[in-house]
């Protein structure tokens, strides 16, 4: 089967039109996929915002922990996704070595009952169940500051993943002391204590990427994800979520420039004068390009031939701590 980009795209509004689904696309995903999305946004938005929709199906292009999440908050609806691609962060960590991260810090004396995870909504459903069953909650890169402040008042060691950088960044920020597992260090000395999961597409910006843009361009400003190490953040002029960079970067006056470090398919759609891509390599997220507008029509058909594929399924016990980790978020 070879369609164009036109035929597809007619093929899947037609289907749109006959089926009870919801298309719901990341910011990240290709251009095509990301236009015939009926709901887009960031991994929050769209976990919350497809709550509230009545269709029988949501078709998510994104990666699996956030097909997942959809499924988690809305157990009664039916979630399939065109590839079940994983996020590389996600898949650093699972059930395992949570637990294992958790013994490395019984092993230096902190009692479990006085540690509260955090876990990044970058992480599989297995593992946001057990931060729920452990007491802790799920943050997302525009609201980590603010479950950080919130949980720092039950006076406990944070334990975070899977993201380093994340939880570093916002440690350095609130002027908290950080250390990673597996570094030298006590962790009962440090406040938070990350998992050493990164992401690498956000790993891509260097210093010596910040030093050329300014050089060449004197006044342009460097924007960055938190995903980025923390040498990048700290040599820029604005680090923030998805959304975060989205309105910072479309409400600058049009002949500011600004060099932004990440995502490329995002970063390239927002704002076509004056904003460069913080690298010289293309950031490009593998998985989240895995998607193509063929994938979408595929499964699409599955639905109409009563025969979906690729269906997000998540274990009743999964699904209850899960949620109750994500809930513990929303309600904040
Ligand atoms: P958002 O939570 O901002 O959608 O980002 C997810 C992500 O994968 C960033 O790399
Ligand atoms: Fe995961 Fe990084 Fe891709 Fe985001 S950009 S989905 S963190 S691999």
């Amino acid at each position: 089967m070879k369609y164009t980009t036109e035929e597809l795209t007619q093929k899947i509004n037609e289907l749109k039109e006959k089926l009870s689904v919801t298309v719901v696309s990341h910011f990240y995903q290709r251009d095509e996929v990301f236009e015939i999305g009926d709901i887009t946004g960031d991994s929050l938005e769209l976990a919350t915002r497809t709550r509230d929709d009545d269709s029988d199906f949501v078709l998510f292009c994104g990666v699996a922990f956030m097909g997942q999440s959809v499924k988690v908050l809305s157990p009664h609806k039916r979630v399939v996704m065109p590839k079940l691609a994983c996020c590389a962060m996600a898949k650093m960590i699972d059930g395992l070595y949570y637990d294992d991260s958790v013994k490395y810090l019984e092993e230096y004396g902190i009692k479990k009952e006085n540690i509260l995870p955090i876990t990044y909504i970058n992480s599989n459903a297995d593992v946001k169940a057990k931060v729920g069953e452990m007491g802790g909650m799920v943050c997302t890169s525009s609201n980590a500051k603010h479950i950080i402040t919130t949980a720092l008042d039950e006076g406990k060691k944070i334990l975070f993943v899977p993201d380093r950088c994340l939880g570093q960044n916002i440690a350095n920020q609130m002027g908290l002391k950080s250390m990673v597992i597996g570094e030298e260090g006590d962790p009962n000395d440090a406040d938070i204590i990350c998992y050493d999961g990164f992401c690498s597409v956000h790993q891509l910006f260097t210093i010596e990427d910040i030093e050329f843009y300014r050089k060449k361009f004197p006044g342009i400003l460097i924007a960055v994800h938190p995903e980025c190490d923390p040498k990048i953040c700290d040599a820029s002029d604005f680090v923030g979520s998805t959304s975060q960079l989205i309105k910072y970067i479309t409400e600058l006056p049009k002949e500011q420039k600004v060099a932004v470090g990440t995502e490329f398919n995002m970063v390239n759609r927002l704002r076509p004068k004056n904003t460069y891509i913080l690298s010289s390599t293309k950031p490009e997220c593998p998985t989240m390009n895995e998607t193509t507008l063929e994938d979408v029509y595929l499964t699409l058909k599955a639905i109409d031939d009563g025969e979906p594929i690729n269906e997000i399924e998540i274990d009743e016990k999964t699904q209850k701590w899960a949620k109750i980790a994500l809930e513990r978020m929303l309600s904040l």
